[in-house]
């Protein structure tokens, strides 16, 4: 019989998790969807091996353990969410944490210090599958639950291991939030295009495709940033004299460094 997985809150990351798995063909699953509101998923019911319940409840109804409980439900929600989670488990239950914020410990707290949870922070891309997510799992997981959490969020993007939890608050300061950041970026292009003389839409069409392009050249190419950087710029040309700008003292190197580390600090209160 087919693994289960168990996927409590079928959202935006959940919504783009489940197209993943089941566009994977190397993950041979049954899954199971527990979402009160599944207005938006009636596209599931073209696929034999995924069934859908509206609370925990119905699905432990079944009778039938998951292999793995992905939880991707808002942390303020994740508290009545996981109530009768141990409904669905048997004796190799693992389960995968996707919320922000929420650390082990909180889990293992309701679930039992024996419990296996793997702790992740994905990122806003991984709604077109390019993602990446940081995941962790405590050094006593069994390895067999790693590659399963590997290779299921694999389906929204890349997958980076890290070994020490409290990595997560910088890791969610940088990727997690990141996206934002880079969004930001765009739009202050966009307005000192503007500013600059261009017509808002032209303004706003290159700074888009200026940043998308940037970007896919970084995950094309070999070299780091600062080269590429480096190989576009000439000396007393155009881009210097804006990079004199953004490199200075006062530029986007230290107002980077404040927000990252406002982010990390604020990723630190929350999750105490
Ligand atoms: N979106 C991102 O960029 C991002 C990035 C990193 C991490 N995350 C994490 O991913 C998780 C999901 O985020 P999201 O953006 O996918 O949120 P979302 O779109 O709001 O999805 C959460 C889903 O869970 C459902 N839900 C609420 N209570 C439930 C319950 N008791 N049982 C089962 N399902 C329940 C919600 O239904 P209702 O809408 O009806 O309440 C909603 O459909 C969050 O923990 C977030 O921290 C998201």
């Amino acid at each position: 019989m087919n693994p289960l997985i168990t996927l409590i809150g079928c959202g935006k990351m959940g919504s783009a998790m489940l197209r993943g798995w089941l566009a994977d063909d190397d993950l041979q699953a049954d899954f199971a969807i527990v979402e009160p509101f599944h207005d938006h998923l009636g596209w599931t019911a073209a696929y034999d091996n995924v069934s859908r319940y509206d609370s925990i409840e119905a699905c432990a109804a079944v009778g039938r353990a998951a292999r793995i409980v992905v939880l991707a439900v808002k942390p303020q929600m994740m508290d009545k969410a996981i109530a009768g989670l141990g409904s669905l488990a048997g004796p190799d239950t693992g389960y995968l944490s996707i919320a922000a914020g929420i650390p082990t410990a909180w889990f293992h707290d309701r679930l039992g210090d024996q419990a296996v949870v793997l702790r992740s922070m994905p990122n806003t891309p991984a709604a077109i599958g390019k993602g990446v997510t940081a995941l962790y799992a405590r050094s006593d997981a069994p390895d067999s639950m790693v590659a399963l959490a590997r290779q299921l969020l694999s389906a929204i993007g890349g997958v980076v291991m890290i070994d020490d939890e409290a990595l997560m608050d910088a890791v969610t300061a940088v990727s997690g939030s990141g996206p934002a950041y880079v969004f930001l970026l765009a739009e202050m292009m966009t307005s000192a295009g503007i500013e600059a003389g261009l017509p808002d839409a032209l303004a706003r069409q290159l700074a888009e495709a200026t940043v998308a392009g940037a970007g896919a050249l970084i995950e094309d190419s070999d070299e780091p940033p600062s080269q590429l950087r480096i190989n576009v710029t000439s000396k007393g040309g155009t881009t210097a004299a804006a990079l004199a700008v953004l490199m200075d003292d006062d530029g986007l190197g230290p107002l980077m460094r404040r927000a990252i580390l406002a982010a990390r600090d604020r990723s630190v209160e929350l999750g105490s």
